[in-house]
């Protein structure tokens, strides 16, 4: 866990495009909520650069670190480091900054839009302030054969230990893949395809129609999706490819065949990236046409979703619970009432005796389940 923070931390264009923002937008006297806060490297820019009180919100083990980090440099009397999910979380007082950037390398996730929307109605003065203050997205069409030939592995003729593998390329070619591309694979000028003011709400969904000129006659192999955030009034933020890299990189939306596009002719972009009411992950949708030549590809073919799973994501189902569920839930109702771990234990022995023969076997169970939803005193 601690090596993804720390090559977080490392990523120095991110940290210091926040530590400039923050320096901007922070006050003296501030109340500010570092949402996601990792390491706290946020929460402690927010101190110095004169917060009267800060929460520092993380749902993982990392934020046990934070606060000795916040202690180590003289900050923690003003962080109060707060474990919890921050989509169930109210304060005392509503910040007047709010700092998030759970990011994918799209921008456009459904869990991070809940996210900032709670953040933004339940933790957030109505006048407040945000950091990232808006996001556009981006797109332009790409010409790279080396990386659409990496992700074409299991193009027909591939063999490997004897193994006939096509039937994986579908779900490959059809999947947002993350690229670390440089400003000459881009075949045209880019273009925006979405913005969000997440000052007025947090919508990543959207459905774009972009056209632009090829600068050389070559073929397409796809196409690039990176954000631009605007942190702070002058303080900008980019995965684009061409801007200094970052951790991220660019969302690679490949093509289910190469197709040509001539120099100065027109490239038509159509993209769309969907979510529903209770998505756990967002449909992208894209299609590219170059003269007569069209290629597309959608996320809704990268997994072999029948329809029997379609019905059951449907607002209306009643799935019931899985044997899973059902134990979960036996946990959580012995922990409701104050039992111990071991008491959800015994009780998950009684209730499931095919699954657990031993208190001991069913400890580590019910021990997950109390760490994941346990009430945990700071
Ligand atoms: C990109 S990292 C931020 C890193 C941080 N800014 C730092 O400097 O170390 C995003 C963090 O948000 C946390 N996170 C995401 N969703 C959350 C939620 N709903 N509640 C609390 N923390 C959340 C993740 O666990 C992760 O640590």
């Amino acid at each position: 866990m601690i090596t993804r923070y720390r090559d977080m931390a490392g990523d120095e264009v991110r940290v210091n495009a926040f530590r400039r923002a923050i320096e901007a937008v922070v006050r003296p006297g501030d109340v500010v909520a570092d949402i996601g806060c990792g390491l706290g490297t946020y929460a402690i820019f927010a101190c110095r650069a004169g917060a009267a009180k800060v929460y520092a919100v993380e749902r993982e083990d990392i934020i046990l670190t934070a606060r000795r980090i916040a202690e180590g440099n003289g900050c923690s009397d003003r962080i109060e480091f707060i474990r919890a999910d921050a989509t169930s979380l109210t304060f005392a007082e509503p910040a007047d900054v709010l700092i998030t950037e759970d990011f994918a390398v799209t921008f456009v996730d459904p869990s991070s839009e809940r996210l900032l929307r709670h953040a933004r109605t339940r933790l957030l003065k109505t006048s407040g302030r945000l950091v990232p203050q808006s996001v556009s997205l981006w797109a332009a069409p790409v010409s790279h054969p080396d990386l659409y030939r990496r992700i074409d592995l299991w193009a027909d003729d591939q063999q490997a230990y004897g193994i006939d593998f096509s039937a994986a390329r579908e779900p490959a070619m059809n999947t947002v893949h993350k690229a670390g591309l440089r400003a000459e694979h881009l075949l045209g000028k880019p273009k925006e395809l979405h913005r969000i003011d997440l000052q007025r709400g947090p919508e990543h969904a959207f459905d774009a129609a972009v056209r632009c000129r090829a600068r050389a006659a070559c073929d397409v192999h796809g196409v690039a999706v990176w954000f631009e955030a605007q942190l702070a009034p002058g303080v900008r933020l980019s995965n684009a490819p061409g801007a200094p890299p970052t951790l991220w990189g660019q969302g690679f939306l490949p093509l289910a065949r190469p197709i040509r596009a001539r120099e100065n002719g027109l490239i038509e972009m159509h993209i769309a990236a969907r979510i529903g009411p209770a998505a756990e992950r967002a449909w992208w949708q894209w299609e590219v046409t170059s003269g007569r030549e069209s290629a597309d590809g959608t996320t809704f073919r990268a997994f072999p979703t029948s329809q029997a799973d379609l019905a059951a994501g449907s607002v209306d189902a009643r799935p019931g619970l899985s044997p899973d569920g059902q134990m979960t839930a036996s946990i959580l109702r012995i922990l409701a009432q104050g039992g111990t771990i071991n008491e959800a234990a015994e009780v998950l022995c009684r209730e499931f005796p095919d699954a657990f023969t031993t208190v001991r076997d069913a400890l580590g169970r019910a021990g997950a389940v109390a760490r994941r939803y346990g009430h945990r005193p700071e």
